[in-house]
C-alpha cells in the first residue's frame, strides 16, 4: 500500500511535529544522620524502580571514611552490589574516567534497571550523572554527596559534566537522579578548606534567594564553621533555594541560570587562570566580592550592603581579592567566554540578600576599579 492509497501525500505535508516531553520527579532527602537510615530509603527507591542490583561508584577520598557504612546499608537492601572506586581528583571527571566507569558497569553486567549510586563530592556526582545518562541510553542513578559543595550545589539539579580539551564541563548531560540523599554529618571528615569552599556556594545562593533568611543565618556563625543541626539547617535551606530557582527552568535555559552565575563571570576565568589551583568556591568568592564592589561603584547597591557581603566572606575566611598576577589572565578569560557565547557576559550584581540585578557586561575600566578597590581594603 502506498501513501496515496491512504489518502495521504507525503509531498503535500509539512514537517512532522514531534513532542517528547518527560517529567522527572524525585526526592532530595536531607537529614543529619541520614546514613543510618539509608537502607530503608534505598529499598524504597530500588522497589520503585524495580532495580535488581546496585553499582556503587565511590570517590576514593570519601571511601576511606564512609564506604563501610554505605556498603552495610546496600547489603541490608538484599540486592547484590558491586563497588567501583573512582580515583579522587578532578582528572577522573574526564572522558577517560567515563570510559573506566562504563567499562566497570559492563563488566559487572549492569542492566538498564541497575541503580548507579555515586558516593563522594562534586567530581564523582558529575561523572556518575554523565555515565548514567549515556550507559545503555540512560540508567537510573542516585547521589550520596559527601562534600558541602556537592550537597548544596553539584548534586542538585541533575547536571552532569566532564572536562575535556582543557575546558571544564565541556561534555555532559542533564539527567535527573532517582534520588539524592544528603547527610551533612558526612562532611565532618572534610578538610576545613573544603567546608569553606562549599559555604561560598551557600553565600551565593543566599544572595540570590533569601526566602529562609539564609544570609542572616550565616551571619550568626562568624567565628566558627557551622556543624550539627546548624549545618543541616543551612544545607537544607541552600538546597531549597537552588531548587526554587531551578523549578521553573530545570534545564537551565532561561534567565534563572544567569542568577546562579553570580560570582562565576569573574570567578570561573580566575579559577581557570590559576590552573584550577584555587577551589571552585574560593574562585566564586572572589567573583562575588568583585561583583559586589562593582555593584556599589555602579550605584546598584549601597556601601553598607556591599560591606555586609564582604564581611561575610571574611568571616568564613573566603578570599575576596583577585591576586594582581591573575588580573590580566582573568580578564582575557572573560574575553574568551564572550567570544564562545557570541555576546556579553551578563554580570550578576548583588543588591541585598535575596535580590540581584543582571547587567549586560563589565568594561575594562570598571573591572580594574572594582578589583583594585578590593585589593586596597585594609
Ligand atoms: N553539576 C553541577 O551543577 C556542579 C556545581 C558545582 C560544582 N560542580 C563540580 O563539582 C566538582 C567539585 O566538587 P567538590 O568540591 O566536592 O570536589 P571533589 O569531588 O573533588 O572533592 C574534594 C575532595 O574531597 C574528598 N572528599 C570527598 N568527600 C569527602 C569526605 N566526606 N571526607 C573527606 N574527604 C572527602 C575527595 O576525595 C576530594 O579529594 C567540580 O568538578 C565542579 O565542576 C558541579
Amino acid at each position: 500500500m502506498t501513501s496515496s492509497h491512504l489518502g495521504l501525500s507525503f509531498r503535500d505535508q509539512g514537517p512532522i511535529q514531534v513532542r517528547a516531553h518527560r517529567v522527572d520527579s524525585y526526592t532530595v532527602d536531607v537529614d543529619e544522620g541520614l546514613l543510618s537510615g539509608l537502607a530503608g530509603l534505598l529499598t524504597d527507591v530500588l522497589d520503585r524502580l524495580e532495580s535488581p542490583d546496585v553499582v556503587i561508584a565511590v570517590d576514593t577520598g570519601a571511601a576511606e571514611y564512609h564506604l563501610g557504612a554505605v556498603t552495610a546499608a546496600v547489603l541490608s537492601t538484599g540486592r547484590p552490589f558491586q563497588v567501583v572506586p573512582v580515583p579522587a581528583g578532578e582528572a577522573s571527571k574526564s572522558p577517560r574516567g567515563l570510559r573506566a566507569l562504563h567499562r566497570a558497569l559492563h563488566r559487572h553486567c549492569a542492566s538498564r534497571r541497575t541503580l548507579l549510586l555515586a558516593v563522594g563530592g562534586g567530581m564523582v556526582c558529575d561523572l556518575a550523572t554523565t555515565a548514567a545518562a549515556g550507559y545503555m541510553r540512560g540508567i537510573p542513578y542516585a547521589l550520596l554527596p559527601t562534600t558541602v559543595l556537592a550537597q548544596v550545589d553539584a548534586a542538585i539539579g541533575g547536571k552532569g559534566g566532564l572536562d575535556d580539551n582543557g575546558a571544564k564541563n565541556l561534555l555532559g548531560a542533564f539527567h535527573h537522579p532517582a534520588a539524592v540523599f544528603v547527610d551533612p554529618l558526612l562532611t565532618g571528615t572534610l578538610p576545613e578548606r573544603h567546608v569553606r569552599n562549599g559555604l561560598a556556594e551557600v553565600i551565593k545562593v543566599a544572595l540570590i534567594d533569601d526566602t529562609d533568611d539564609l544570609f542572616h543565618v550565616l551571619e550568626q556563625h562568624p567565628d566558627q564553621l557551622p556543624t550539627g543541626q546548624a549545618l543541616t539547617g543551612i544545607v537544607r535551606a541552600a538546597i531549597a533555594a537552588k531548587l526554587r530557582l531551578l523549578a521553573e527552568d530545570p534545564f537551565e535555559q532561561g534567565d534563572l541560570r544567569r542568577l546562579l552565575n553570580l560570582g562565576h563571570c569573574i570567578g570561573h576565568p580566575y579559577e581557570a587562570a590559576t590552573g584550577y589551583r584555587v577551589l571552585h568556591g574560593e574562585a566564586v568568592a572572589v567573583g562575588m566580592a568583585a561583583a559586589a564592589a562593582h555593584a556599589h561603584l555602579a550605584g546598584v547597591t549601597a556601601l553598607d550592603e556591599r560591606d555586609r557581603i564582604l564581611r561575610l566572606l571574611d568571616a568564613y575566611r573566603l578570599p575576596a581579592v583577585l591576586p594582581e598576577a591573575m588580573r590580566e589572565r582573568t580578564w582575557e578569560g572573560m574575553g574568551t567566554v564572550r567570544r564562545v557565547r557570541g555576546g556579553p557576559l551578563h554580570l550578576v550584581l548583588p543588591r541585598t540578600p535575596g535580590h540581584c540585578t543582571v547587567t549586560d557586561d563589565l568594561d575594562r575600566a570598571s573591572y580594574d576599579k572594582a578589583v583594585s578597590e578590593l585589593a586596597a581594603r585594609p
